[in-house]
């Protein structure tokens, strides 16, 4: 375990950001994340997974701690499902590829997400009508106070739409280090009634789809939609879709009779954010290097040497023209590091 010094952390956010940290250092197994934690000479400390769901302002002078650690490893098992623990370095798409060579049902729908396995409870990722919950168990999370490793049964976790109690009252307190999950061996439960899948299978001529035809469905339907961050930098959604009353929702489709929602009952409808973004007229637009998303306006972009601060620039410029023409506060769901 090595501390290094004035590392660029462009290759360790999928935002491509190359702000700087003071202090850097990898961790491979639990007892070193034990000990970067004791260290008394860094009380102040950023966890990084996979990078892909934050947007770093300025260099950092905390210790950044990579959080590094792999495995897969059968937890339990029955005759129709089998229980997985996966450590919070695995990428989770890989992992994804991993269940469906072995035909493990369950996360064909979260294809192609990127970032690390850790990340996933902590904004409880979601695509295409399934989110982690559905198939989440429980997870272990290190007590950054006392070094001691707490299991997080799925209730424990409280989850949301892109929530869960990391982001709220465990926030800084944890570190997730490994997830269990419960996948099926066979009957698999197939989730295709999303729009876009069904219509991307009929695309393919898939009559009976297999979990294996909807990862490529939806590997096929994101590579259209949102950029490859290994080409372009981004985080994905960077913004929640509002949830509005329906008497809000009523005034806006009066003007606009055209506006996408999702019904989620109790008076309650969600709005998507890139529609209203695309409505005010920010799709594909650019400033210098930092721009949104010509195909998906919900998404931000790095075109190469963008700052973390002129995205967040940007961001907050949308936010002002959305409240302004909608009256709608619309919230990041990218992590921004200040
Ligand atoms: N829309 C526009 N203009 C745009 C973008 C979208 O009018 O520029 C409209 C679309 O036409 C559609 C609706 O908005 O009617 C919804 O669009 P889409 O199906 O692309 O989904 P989304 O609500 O924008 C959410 C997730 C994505 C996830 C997709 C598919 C959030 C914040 N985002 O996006 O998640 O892949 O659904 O399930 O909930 C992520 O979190 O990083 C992410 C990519």
């Amino acid at each position: 375990m090595k501390i290094l010094e004035n590392i660029s952390l462009k290759a360790y956010n999928t935002f491509g950001i190359a702000a700087k940290a003071k202090h850097f250092v990898e961790v491979t197994g639990l007892l070193q994340l034990q000990k970067v934690l004791q260290l008394s000479a860094f009380p102040n400390r950023l966890i990084l997974g996979g990078g892909s769901n934050i947007l770093l302002t300025k260099d950092i002078e905390a210790l950044v701690v990579h959080l590094n650690l792999k495995g897969i490893s059968v937890y339990d098992e029955d005759d129709d499902t089998i229980v997985l623990k996966v450590m919070a370095g695995e990428n989770w798409h890989e992992l994804v590829l991993w269940t469906l060579e072995r035909d493990y049902g369950g996360l064909e729908n979260l294809s192609l997400i990127p970032g690390n396995v850790g990340t996933a409870p902590i904004q409880n990722i979601g695509a295409y009508g399934v989110e982690l919950q559905d198939i989440f168990v429980g997870c272990e999370a290190m007590n950054v106070e006392n070094q001691e490793l707490e299991d997080f049964s799925k209730e424990d976790c409280q989850f949301g739409y892109r929530d869960s109690i990391f982001k709220n009252e465990a926030k800084g307190k944890y570190i997730v280090t490994s997830i269990r999950i419960r996948l099926t061996k066979k009957n698999h439960n197939l989730r295709t009634f999303y729009g876009a899948i069904e219509e991307q299978l009929k695309e393919m001529a898939v009559v009976s789809p297999t979990i294996q035809d909807i990862s490529e469905a939806v590997i096929a339907i994101r590579k259209r939609k949102l950029p490859d961050p290994e080409r372009i930098g981004n985080s994905g959604s960077f913004f929640k879709n509002p949830v509005v009353s329906k008497k809000v929702f009523e005034g806006i489709r009066k003007k606009n009779p055209q506006v996408p929602f999702y019904d989620m009952g109790e008076n309650l409808i969600k709005i998507p954010a890139g529609w209203l973004i695309e409505q005010c007229g920010f799709k594909g637009k650019r400033q210098g290097d930092a721009g949104v998303h010509d195909k998906q306006a919900l998404v931000l972009v790095n075109y190469g040497t963008a700052t973390g601060e002129e995205v967040l620039n940007l961001a907050t410029e949308i936010q002002k023209e959305v409240e302004a023409k909608f009256g709608i506060a619309i919230a990041p769901e990218v992590n921004i590091i200040k």
